[in-house]
């Protein structure tokens, strides 16, 4: 199939790249930009450890084309930190044990992201709301859940973080 140049803008950086108009976004950025933090879980769009954000929005990249994303802003898990420190609730993952096998951590942080971007306190029905998406394979909710309240009380307590930017 013939390649189609592109721009895509992913963590702030701009990359043109030559893909074929069918490339899946989550291949993309695995294959051409070697982010390979975005997991394939299922390709059913099913188990959401492919989700990145555009325009700050979770979006599964295994069900996008690369080329609709042309002109949004795409933030991957490697994104999410910033100046070289953990976001809070990368942090929280760590500190509360919420990442077992860690295959689906990154697109549970993202939908975490694009929750409290749009929610900065929600309930725990939000939370498992918008959480429903994502599914751990070694099943560790809980530890997952506790890590997802302490980042939101470090938010509300003004602590230094990226959750939410
Ligand atoms: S790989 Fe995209 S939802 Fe599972
Ligand atoms: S931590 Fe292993 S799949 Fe979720």
């Amino acid at each position: 199939m013939k390649k189609e140049l592109i721009e895509l803008k992913v963590n702030g950086r701009r990359h043109e790249l030559a893909i074929e108009p069918n490339a899946l976004l989550l291949d993309v950025l695995r294959r051409d930009l070697g982010l390979t933090g975005s997991k394939r879980g299922c390709d059913e769009s099913s188990c959401g450890a492919c989700t990145v954000l555009v325009n700050g929005v979770a979006m599964l990249s295994c069900a996008l084309l690369a080329a609709s994303c042309e002109g949004q802003e795409i933030t991957t898990i490697e994104g999410v930190s910033e100046h070289g420190s953990l976001a809070a609730i990368q942090k929280a993952y760590g500190d509360w044990g919420g990442a077992q096998c860690g295959y689906c951590t990154p697109g549970f942080i993202m939908t975490v992201k694009s929750l409290l971007a749009e929610n900065p306190d929600p309930s725990e029905e939000d939370v498992r709301n918008a959480l429903s998406s994502n599914l751990c394979r070694c099943t560790g909710y809980n530890q997952m859940y506790e890590a997802i309240r302490g980042a939101i009380a470090a938010e509300q307590k003004g602590a230094p973080t990226a959750v939410g930017q």
